[in-house]
């Protein structure tokens, strides 16, 4: 979920609404602001898209300087208008992200004393909690502090006043929260991306941290309820500014960034001759390691389990991969000679950044590759590695992705270096191959029209399959999870050996499966498994290069060319149609790319 909150010098409404369109991939269930006027608090809430609060405030406007907003991802109740933030009562009005895990029986003994709930959410006992203190003859911050101390779990939360107009607490716990600093106002915000058109004055909250604002700037306490100071920073806005420029969608507008942003991530982690990996990559002591940890969710953890096959094939170092919400809970053993390496576009999901608060203790090195490098990720971390990627909006990550993919292949050479594995000219030809990236990303997304024409066929599937072998299969994977995530069209990935120990039972003339072969020393192999596709009736589209087209080829309904490449780069530009493939056949069904439904860009819930 994403908050603000405001305590200004005009009409606090519109400023909210226009910081939560900023925040709206933190989700878009429902969205809300409230207000405070004349000694009440009001507020407007609206379930769906933030145009549909939008229009309510059209119709019905809010008045007042002083306020909050929310855009909600549901965890406890249903996407309802009565689950819909800010929650309130006739004295205070609360936002809120995060869980609160000890809800159930706080809400149990509110109850008991005759207090009434309208909603499921377990935010409304932080606002029944606030009442009880204030009903206790608590003023409004010693009331916060109260109700804070009883609260377990993690979140961040900003809280109203209707008896005080220039008095606004927010805190964080677990989740991060920025205040910004302006000419007489103050505001919150869930990230400085959401406050960058109204200031570049920072203070990032620290972990327990509580501030009481008022016009005039903020007091902030630490967890122990001693005043503390923060430093203020001045946050470049300059990377915020994110427009769709030509493209329909965001998501195509990243696609077609990649040949761009791939650039400045070899120019960050490779030398100016584009012989030797250099930076941060370079700085991490494989060689004093057993193992490395690769921890992510989603995309990002599909970046991992590529990186996995390098890593062991150029460094020669075990690699254990697992997703961040089963890492930590399954206790695993880790020691000083584990490299743990943490990766995360936002670097605020919750899952990832538990796991390294985990492990960062127990291992040698905790070190994340983030793409945003102010995130509680980066900033955790022993060693933060930016993939610079600039902001990514769609949800399907894309670029993302790519530059996750880059910055983990410089440092697995950066590891077989160290690791006596690679000589000097086995370095250099390597990093020759991924500075080849940008020309090769450009030349791919030539090919566009043609796998246009694929995804109508694969848009009018119920089920589709994605087929690769040794660093592709990862990437059949990510293919898979890109069509389910934007199309909603069932799609599964599989490693192309391990079709014929199951899933080959799923195909048929209906269900066609994508086939992500780069002409390489597995490529007969994984052609072997297309044929049995073929034999069974399935149609085949066959992603490949010029050489593959020309040995596989025929039988297949389709045939995606990408230009000719070095395997160890194949994982990253095939990336590329496999995100069109996708991009296409959702906007071919009319589907809302950028803000597929139920998900959210960034999950800062565990
Ligand atoms: C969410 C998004 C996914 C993303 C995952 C990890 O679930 O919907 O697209 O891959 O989080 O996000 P991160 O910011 O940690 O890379």
């Amino acid at each position: 979920c994403g908050i603000v909150g405001m305590l200004g010098r005009r009409e606090a409404a519109p400023i909210l609404l226009d910081a939560l369109r900023r925040l709206e991939y933190r989700g878009y269930d429902s969205a809300g602001v409230a207000t405070v006027h004349d000694g009440r608090i009001e507020r407007r809430r609206a379930t769906g898209k933030l145009s549909a609060l939008a229009e309510l405030l059209e119709r019905a406007p809010l008045p007042g300087a002083t306020g909050i907003g929310h855009t909600r991802w549901a965890t406890h109740g249903a996407a309802t208008e009565a689950n819909a933030h800010p929650h309130a009562t006739e004295r205070v009005a609360v936002v809120h992200n995060g869980i609160i895990e000890n809800f159930r029986a706080l809400r149990a003994r509110l109850e008991a004393e005759g207090r009434r709930f309208e909603s499921q959410t377990d935010t409304e006992t932080i606002v029944h909690l606030l009442e009880s203190a204030l009903d206790a003859g608590m003023a409004p911050e010693k009331a916060a502090a109260h109700a804070l101390r009883q609260l377990e779990g993690a979140f961040a939360l900003c809280i109203l006043f209707a008896q005080d107009p220039d008095l606004m607490v927010a805190a964080r716990r677990g989740s991060p929260l920025a205040l910004g600093h302006g000419e007489g106002e103050m505001f919150v915000g869930s990230d400085a991306l959401a406050l960058a058109p109204l200031t570049d004055r920072i203070t990032y909250l620290d972990e327990g941290d509580m501030a009481v604002l008022r016009r005039e700037g903020a007091q902030i306490f630490d967890a122990s309820g001693a005043p503390v100071e923060r430093p203020m920073r001045v946050v470049a806005a300059s990377s915020v500014l994110a427009e769709k420029g030509e493209h329909k969608h965001f998501m195509a507008k990243e696609i077609f960034e990649q040949p761009t942003v791939s650039a400045y991530a070899l120019g960050h982690y490779l030398n100016a001759e584009r012989t030797a990996v250099r930076g941060e990559a370079a700085d991490i002591p494989f060689d004093e390691a057993d193992r490395a940890v690769l921890v992510a969710c989603g995309t990002a953890h599909y970046a991992c389990h590529v990186a996995k096959y390098w890593f062991e094939r150029l460094a020669r170092l075990p690699v254990e991969i697992d997703v961040a919400s089963e890492f930590r809970y399954r206790e695993p053993p880790l020691s000083r000679r584990d490299v743990a390496v943490f990766v995360s576009q936002s670097g605020e999901t919750a899952d990832t950044l538990a796991a390294l608060r985990h492990a960062r203790p127990q291992v040698r090195m905790a070190a994340a590759v983030v793409n945003v490098p102010e995130s509680s990720i980066a900033r955790e971390a022993d060693l933060a590695m930016p993939i610079l990627a600039g902001p990514e909006i769609g949800v399907a990550s894309t670029k993302a992705f790519t530059n996750q993919l880059i910055t983990l292949a410089a440092m697995a050479i950066a590891a077989g270096r160290r690791r006596g594995a690679l000589d000097a000219e086995a370095e250099a030809r390597l990093v020759g191959a991924l500075s080849e990236l940008p020309r090769l990303m450009a030349e791919a997304l030539r090919r566009a029209p043609e796998i246009e024409a694929a995804a109508a066929r694969i848009a009018q599937a119920r089920d589709v399959l994605y087929l690769g072998r040794g660093p592709m299969y990862p990437l059949a994977l990510e293919g898979a999870l890109k069509l389910k995530e934007i199309s909603y069209i069932h799609a599964e990935g599989y490693a192309s050996g391990e079709l014929k120990h199951g899933p080959i039972a799923l195909v048929d003339p209906q269900t066609p499966t994508v086939v992500m072969a780069p002409r390489d020393a597995l490529f007969d192999k994984t052609v072997s498994n297309m044929q049995e596709v073929m034999a069974r009736g399935g149609r085949i589209v066959l992603i490949t290069d010029a050489a593959g087209a020309e040995a596989a080829g025929e039988g297949a309904e389709r045939v995606i060319r990408m230009p000719d490449c070095d395997p160890f780069v194949a994982p990253i530009l095939y990336a590329l149609p496999a995100q069109l493939l996708a991009y296409h056949a959702a906007a071919l069904l009319g589907k809302d790319v950028d803000q597929p439904r139920n998900l959210a860009k960034s999950v800062t819930v565990e």
